[in-house]
């Protein structure tokens, strides 16, 4: 796509004798990423020109001629009419180089006041607006889908866990909620990164701002950015938005990373617990008996390019002094590889957590493992009046008794239980269930329906601020 023309010169040839050597021209170029802000270049031209000719500095009749070409150049361009340059190092002094070609004179007031430091400032805060927008629109959709699951496996009872070990009975809806609320955490992470997104740049020129009496709050209204950056100094040389940015999609790829790794554990032969939908699975060449993860895998493997490129950028800014400095065209490449990574991890869960289905006869005989209901049993003799700590020791005796006799809690008799406790009656019999120890768990934010059902409330209720 890259043009390579000897006759094209560097709008800043003036003070130099000699031209840039042909490696230079490659090295230094930038089109590989920034010709995607075409878009955002013109109209930021467009708001810059009305704003020349609103302080006098364009007439009238320049200004009806300098929009018309830049229609022309956007449809050149979304034409694949018009192609880059590499002489032209980016898609700033491309399209500007046309315009000139265009318009000759006329075309050449196009700069004035402004800088390519400023000018790119402009161009990516308008491309991030338009794709943090995209990416909430998508995870809104994944959070309907995480409340849609939630409902339905209200009822379904797994075996909750930590340390990878059996804890206690959970409903799984309380399992999707929990991803819910880290994921609608990420959503105002990202709000966050628009608010500091949205403020306009332009008017800073190259770092100190302009003799001209420029006027930035025209151009603001123009772009519609909710307000003027504050220093011009600190507006060119300023990628903190961007960090923002890759910050909320590290924590985004982080939660993805984190459900994606249950879901693989869930579905092997020893757990067993889900059926992943077979258009998110691969087979093996080898072996005909396979049905893989690969779609959760690859969003797990995914992250670490999202998190390295937080980091990439970290680095990239660390030293610099102020104000712009080369080194920050390299701020592309880590944002776009983010962004795509981010689109695609959120088209594919939510079509795959969307069709997953938990397997209720296959997770029963989970339930009978790992002595689930041992807390429930030391809470029970709470209520008889025993301090917590003696009645953790009782039934940790009896959980060593029920190994060594290779019983469960439920298969004790009401002389086994009371020979531990005499505090143990008949009403113990009525806790023993992984449904009366999930449902009894009413506390705010516990396990129980009702607080599930809450939560969805809640949850809804959420959603619809969010899109507000
Ligand atoms: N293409 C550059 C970038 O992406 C903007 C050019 C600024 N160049 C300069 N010599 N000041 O950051």
């Amino acid at each position: 796509m890259i043009n390579s023309n000897k006759q094209d010169k560097a709008l800043w040839s003036g003070r130099f004798s000699g031209s840039p050597a042909e490696i230079m021209l490659h090295f230094s170029q930038s089109i590989d990423m920034d010709w995607s802000f075409y878009k955002q270049d013109i109209q930021g031209s467009r708001a810059h020109a009305k704003m020349l000719n609103a302080i006098g500095i364009l007439t009238n009749e320049e200004l009806g001629e300098i929009l018309k070409a830049l229609d022309e150049i956007e449809i050149e361009i979304a034409e694949g009419k018009l192609q880059p340059k590499i002489q032209l190092e980016d898609v700033h002094m491309n399209i500007e180089s046309r315009l000139i070609e265009k318009l000759g004179h006329m075309g050449a007031k196009i700069h004035t006041g402004r800088s390519r430091n400023d000018q790119v400032a402009t161009d990516y805060r308008l491309y991030m607006k338009a794709a943090i927008g995209e990416i909430q629109k998508k995870l809104a959709a994944f959070l309907e889908v995480l409340l849609k699951k939630a409902k339905e496996d209200v009822d379904v009872i797994v075996p909750g866990f930590t340390h990878l070990q059996h804890a206690q009975p959970i409903s799984l809806g309380h399992y999707w909620m929990a991803y819910f609320w880290k994921f609608s955490r990420d959503y105002r992470r990202f709000d966050n990164a628009l608010f500091t997104t949205d403020v306009n740049p332009l008017g800073a020129g190259a770092l100190a701002g302009s003799t001209l009496p420029l006027d930035r709050e025209f151009t603001r209204k123009e772009l519609d950015f909710r307000a003027n950056t504050e220093n011009s100094l600190d507006t060119v040389s300023d990628r903190d938005y961007l960090l923002e940015f890759l910050f909320a999609a590290s924590t985004f790829v982080l939660n993805s990373s984190r459900i994606s790794e249950d879901l693989i554990i869930w579905c092997t032969s020893e757990f067993d617990f889900v059926d992943l939908p077979d258009a998110f699975c691969t087979g093996s060449s080898m072996m005909p008996n396979k049905k893989n993860p690969d779609a959760l895998e690859l969003t797990r493997g995914k992250t670490s390019g999202v998190i390295s490129g937080l980091q990439d950028l970290m680095m990239n800014i660390k030293g610099l002094p102020l104000t712009y400095n080369r080194d920050l065209q390299e701020d592309k490449r880590p944002v776009f590889h983010s962004l795509a990574t981010v689109n695609m991890v959120l088209d594919v869960l939510t079509q795959l957590i969307g069709s997953i289905k938990p397997k209720v006869d296959k997770i029963a005989p989970h339930l009978q493992k790992g002595f689930l209901l041992a807390t429930d049993v030391a809470e029970y003799l709470v209520i008889k009046g025993i301090p917590f700590r003696e009645t953790h020791e009782i039934v940790g005796g009896l959980v060593q008794y029920c190994i060594k006799n290779g019983k469960t809690l439920e298969e004790l008799t009401i002389e086994e239980w009371q020979a531990y406790n005499s505090a143990f009656e008949n009403d113990i019999f009525d806790i023993l269930s992984p449904q009366s120890a999930v449902d009894r768990r009413s506390t705010f934010g516990g396990t129980a329906r009702s607080e599930v059902l809450r939560q969805i409330q809640a949850g809804k209720e959420l959603l619809q601020q969010l899109g507000k």
